[in-house]
C-alpha cells in the first residue's frame, strides 16, 4: 500500500485511474477544483471499487495554484496511517499529477490561462513536493508534444516541437521535471505522453464528460449517438492515408489507467530515475473506421459530414509503445471495439454526463 496524492483524480482519465488504484489496495488522497469535472464521478469511484473503499478515498476540494490547498493535500496524507511498504514517514509517496487543461483550440485562444495552470501549476506542485519530502511523480503528459511527426509510429526520441500553447505547456513542464530531477539526487519521475484516450470503464458508471462541445473526436461521436449533436464534423478526407481520414492512435482508459499503476509501481520500486514513455496501442484506426466501429456498438447510423482540414493536425499519429512495454511490462490489450462498446454504454446511460 502507497499513499498516492492524485492531481486532477476528478476528471476522465484520473477517475479511471483512482478507480484502478483503489482496487489495488492504495489509500488516496484527491485534489480537485472541479474545473472540469464533477464530485459525483468520485463518489461513483468509490461506489464501483466496493464496500469501504470510500475510507481510503480522500477527496480535497482545490487548486494546485494554491500553495495551502497542497499543503491541504500533504496534510490529509500525513494523517493516513502509514503501512509497513510506505516508503516515505512523513506522508505522501507518490504523486501523479493529471490536473490541467487540455483544449488546444482553447489554449490558442488563452495562452495564458495554459501557461498558468499548467505549468506555474506544476510549478506550485512540485515546490510543495520537494517541502514535503516527496520526489516521486508521474506526469500527464502528450503526444502533442511531437507536433508533425517525422517517423510514424513515433519513439520517444523523436524531437519535441510542439505547435500550440497547449504542447508548449506540456513541453515545459517536461523542461522543468529534467531540470528539478538533476537538481539534487531522489527525483523519481515518468512522464507519460498519452496519445488518444477514449472509451469508459465497461460498468458504464465513469466516463468522459467534457464541458461545452466537446474537443476530441470519441466524445462528439457519442454525443451524436445520443441525439445531444447532429452530426460528427471530420476534419479532411483528402489525407494521405488508406480511406482520406486522419489516424491517431486510440488506447482505452483502462489500459491508460493500468499503464499508471504500472508506472507507479517501477518507480516505487526503483532507485533515482526520470523515465519518458509512450501510452499508446501501437496501432492506428482512421476516422472513418471509428465511426463505423461506434456505429456497430450502437446499433445506429451516425451521421457525418467531410470538411476542410484543421489547422494543426497531422495525417497519421500512431505510438511506438515498445519502451513502456519493456520497461513497465505493460501494454495495452482493449480492443476499438471495445472503446466504443465501453464509450457507448457510459454515454447511452448518462446522456447528459454526470449532470
Ligand atoms: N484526454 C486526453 O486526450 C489527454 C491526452 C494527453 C494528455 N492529457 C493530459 O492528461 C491529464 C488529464 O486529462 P483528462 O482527459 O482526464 O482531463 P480532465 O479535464 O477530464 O481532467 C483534468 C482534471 O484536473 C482538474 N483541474 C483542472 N485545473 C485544476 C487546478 N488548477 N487545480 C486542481 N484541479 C484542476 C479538472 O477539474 C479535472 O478534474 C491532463 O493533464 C491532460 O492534459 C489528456
Amino acid at each position: 500500500m502507497a499513499r498516492l496524492l492524485i492531481t486532477g483524480g476528478a476528471g476522465f482519465i484520473g477517475s479511471h485511474t483512482c478507480l484502478v488504484l483503489l482496487e489495488a489496495g492504495h489509500e488516496l488522497v484527491v485534489l480537485d477544483n472541479y474545473a472540469n469535472s464533477s464530485p459525483e464521478a468520485l463518489r461513483r469511484v468509490a461506489e464501483l471499487a466496493g464496500p469501504g473503499a470510500a475510507n481510503h478515498l480522500h477527496v480535497i476540494e482545490g487548486d494546485i495554484r494554491q500553495p495551502g490547498d497542497l499543503e491541504r493535500a500533504f496534510t490529509a496524507g500525513r494523517a493516513i496511517t502509514a503501512s509497513a511498504q510506505s516508503a516515505n514517514a512523513a506522508g505522501i509517496d507518490a504523486v501523479i499529477h493529471f490536473a490541467g487543461l487540455k483544449a488546444v483550440g482553447e489554449s490558442v485562444a488563452e495562452p495564458l490561462r495554459y501557461w498558468d495552470v499548467n505549468v506555474t501549476g506544476s510549478r506550485q506542485l512540485l515546490a510543495a513536493m520537494a517541502a514535503n519530502g516527496c520526489r516521486t511523480l508521474v506526469f500527464s503528459s502528450s503526444a502533442t508534444l511531437y507536433g508533425y511527426p517525422d517517423t510514424v509510429p513515433i519513439p520517444e526520441s523523436a524531437p519535441v516541437c510542439p505547435i500550440n500553447p497547449y504542447g508548449h505547456s506540456k513541453a515545459a513542464v517536461e523542461r522543468m521535471l529534467a531540470d528539478v530531477a538533476a537538481s539534487e539526487p531522489g527525483w523519481r519521475i515518468a512522464s507519460l505522453r498519452y496519445f488518444n484516450p477514449v472509451g469508459a470503464h465497461p460498468s458504464g458508471r465513469i466516463g468522459e464528460d467534457p464541458n461545452g462541445i466537446p474537443n476530441n473526436l470519441f466524445p462528439f461521436i457519442s454525443q451524436v449517438a445520443v441525439g445531444r449533436r447532429e452530426q460528427v464534423q471530420v476534419f479532411g478526407g483528402d489525407w494521405p492515408t488508406a480511406d482520406g481520414s486522419g489516424v491517431r492512435d486510440y488506447i482505452h482508459v483502462m489500459d491508460l489507467a493500468e499503464g499508471h499503476l504500472a508506472a507507479l509501481e517501477v518507480l516505487l520500486a526503483g532507485e533515482d530515475q526520470q523515465l519518458t514513455l509512450n501510452l499508446g496501442s501501437g496501432q492506428g484506426h482512421s476516422v472513418l473506421e471509428v465511426i463505423r466501429a461506434f456505429e456497430a456498438a450502437c446499433g445506429q447510423r451516425i451521421p457525418y459530414v467531410i470538411t476542410s482540414r484543421r489547422s494543426g493536425d497531422a495525417a497519421s499519429t500512431v505510438a511506438d509503445p515498445g519502451h513502456a512495454k519493456s520497461l513497465l511490462s505493460w501494454q495495452t490489450s482493449r480492443t476499438l471495439q471495445e472503446m466504443c462498446r465501453d464509450g457507448w454504454a457510459w454515454q447511452s446511460a448518462n446522456p447528459d454526463g454526470y449532470r
